[in-house]
C-alpha cells in the first residue's frame, strides 16, 4: 500500500498531545500536517460539515473540505436533539418571546447581577422533577462537570472515575487533586476493589465516585442501585452524570436515575446538559441544599463566568416544561421506537449493534482503516452519522453513532440502512484492494 494512504489510514490523534518546540509554529505543526494528510483522502471527521439550516432529519449543509462548498440535503443521524426539542413550534417561539422580555445577554456573573427571574424558575423546575432540593445551572454542561468537581471535591481527597468518563469529569478530577483512580469501564468489582483499599489506607479522607448514567460512545447504562449502595458501604460521595438521558429515559423521563428513591437521588450529586435533550446549552448541578453554597461560590466555572443566557434559559425552560408532561411521555415512546427500530434494521442488515436502547445507536465497525473509508463514503452518500474511532473508543474497535430523534421516521432509518450498507461495502472494497492486513 502506498504509504501516505497507509499514514493517513493509520495515524491517530494520540501521538500530538504532547507539544514540543518553542515557537508555535514547531508546537502546532505536526498536528496540523496530521490533519492536512487525513483531509487530503477526505477522512478529516473533525467538524466535517458545515450546516445551512435548522437541524432535522434532513439538513442542508456543505463539507468542509469541498473547495466549492456546495451546499446539499443530507440525511442527519448527527443531531444530538434525541427529543426533538430544538425542532418544536412551542420551544422556538419560547426562544423569540424571551428577547422582548429579558434581552438577550445576562452581562453579568451570577455572583453580581446574573440571575434573573427566569433562571430561578427553571432551576425549580429542574429539581422539582428531580425531587431534590436544589440545582444550579450552568453556560453549559461540560463547566456544569468541571465545577461540580471542583468545588465539592479538594486536593486531599480522592476521585475515583468510570474510564471512559467525560472529557469534562477526567479534566475537572485532574484540576483538583492528584489522588486520582480509574476503574475498568462500568466494572463495579474493579471499582469496589480500590474503594476498599483506599478507605482502608484513608479513612478520613473524602472520595468521590465520579460516572455517567448513560455513556455515548457504546450507549450502556449503569445499574445505579448497585453504585449507590457501594457508595454508602465505603463512605464515598456518589456524582453521576445525566447528560444523555435526562429528559429521554424511563416512564417519566428522569432517566436511570429515576431508579433510585427520591432519598437517594437527594444523597447523591446529579450533573446534567440541556445539550442533548433541551434543545440548547447549558448544564446544572443538583442535589441536597448542602452543597448549593459550595457549588455557587467555588465552582470556578460558575462564579468566574456570567450566567446562562436568557435564550439558553428559555429554551431549556421551555423544553423541560414539555418533556415532563403527557406530551413528553409520547414523543419519548416515539424516540423509543424509533430507537427499537434502527437497532433491529442494522442489525438485521448484518451489522453489529452495542448497548442498551438509547438514542444513542452504536453500530461497529472495528478496523480503523475501513471505518475511515466508510465515513467518506456516507458522506458520498450523504449520510450524517458521527465517527468515534481511538481514542475516543478503544483501538480498532471503531464505530458509527447513529443518533435518533423522535422526529425521525421509519424511512428515513431503512434510508440511512441502505446507504450506510452501501458505504461499507464500498469501504470494503477500498480497502481489500488497497490494503494488506
Ligand atoms: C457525558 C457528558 N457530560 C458532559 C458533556 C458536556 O456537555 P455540553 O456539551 O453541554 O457542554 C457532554 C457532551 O458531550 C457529555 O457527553
Amino acid at each position: 500500500m502506498d504509504n501516505e494512504l497507509h499514514n493517513a489510514l493509520t495515524i491517530n490523534s494520540i501521538g500530538y498531545y504532547r507539544v514540543k518546540g518553542t515557537t508555535l509554529e514547531e508546537r502546532c505543526a505536526p498536528l496540523n500536517e496530521y490533519g492536512e494528510l487525513r483531509t487530503k483522502y477526505g477522512i478529516n471527521s473533525y467538524g466535517y460539515a458545515v450546516l445551512h439550516s435548522p437541524v432535522a432529519p434532513y439538513v442542508k449543509a456543505h463539507l468542509t473540505y469541498d473547495p466549492e462548498q456546495k451546499i446539499d440535503e443530507f440525511l442527519n443521524f448527527s443531531s444530538q436533539d434525541y427529543m426533538g426539542m430544538s425542532q418544536h413550534t412551542e420551544v422556538r417561539n419560547a426562544a423569540k418571546q424571551v428577547v422582548d422580555e429579558l434581552g438577550i445577554h445576562t452581562a453579568s456573573s451570577p455572583a453580581f447581577t446574573g440571575r434573573n427571574y427566569m433562571i430561578e424558575r427553571l432551576e425549580n423546575k429542574l429539581s422539582q422533577t428531580l425531587g431534590i432540593d436544589q440545582v444550579v445551572l450552568y453556560t453549559t454542561g461540560w463547566m456544569a462537570c468541571f465545577g461540580a468537581i471542583n468545588s465539592l471535591a479538594g486536593e486531599n481527597d480522592i476521585i475515583i472515575l468510570d474510564a471512559f468518563a467525560h472529557n469534562s469529569l477526567q479534566t475537572a478530577a485532574k484540576a483538583t487533586t492528584k489522588q486520582i483512580f480509574k476503574f475498568r469501564h462500568n466494572d463495579l468489582n474493579h471499582l469496589e476493589e480500590i474503594l476498599k483499599k483506599q478507605r482502608e489506607q484513608n479513612p478520613q479522607i473524602g472520595i468521590f465516585i465520579v460516572v455517567e448514567s448513560l455513556y455515548s460512545m457504546h450507549a450502556d447504562m449503569i445499574d445505579i442501585q448497585r453504585f449507590y449502595e457501594l457508595s454508602k458501604t465505603y463512605q464515598a460521595i456518589l456524582i453521576v452524570d445525566i447528560a444523555h438521558d435526562f429528559g429521554v429515559y424511563g416512564e417519566k423521563g428522569l432517566g436511570v436515575v429515576g431508579q433510585l428513591t427520591p432519598e437517594q437521588r437527594q444523597d447523591i450529586v446529579i450533573i446534567g446538559a440541556f445539550t442533548k435533550a433541551f434543545a440548547t446549552n447549558g448544564g446544572f448541578v443538583g442535589g441536597s441544599n448542602t452543597i448549593r453554597g459550595r457549588t455557587m461560590l467555588f465552582s470556578p466555572s460558575y462564579t468566574f463566568s456570567n450566567s446562562i443566557s436568557p435564550l439558553q434559559t428559555a429554551v431549556a425552560l421551555k423544553s423541560a416544561e414539555i418533556l415532563f408532561s403527557p406530551e413528553g411521555n409520547k414523543i419519548r415512546q416515539k424516540l423509543y421506537d424509533n430507537i427499537n427500530y434502527a437497532r433491529k434494521a442494522f442489525t438485521e442488515a448484518g451489522f453489529e449493534v452495542i448497548g442498551n436502547p438509547s438514542p444513542i445507536v452504536p453500530v461497529v465497525v472495528g478496523d480503523g482503516r475501513l471505518a475511515r473509508i466508510i465515513y467518506r463514503e456516507n458522506l458520498k452518500q450523504r449520510l450524517l452519522a458521527n465517527l468515534a474511532e481511538f481514542p475516543a473508543v478503544p483501538r480498532n474497535q471503531s464505530l458509527f453513532r447513529f443518533q435518533l430523534m423522535a422526529t425521525h421516521e421509519k424511512e428515513h432509518i431503512d434510508e440511512a440502512v441502505r446507504r450506510f450498507t452501501i458505504s461499507y461495502h464500498e469501504a470494503k472494497k477500498f480497502i481489500d484492494e488497497n490494503c494488506e492486513n
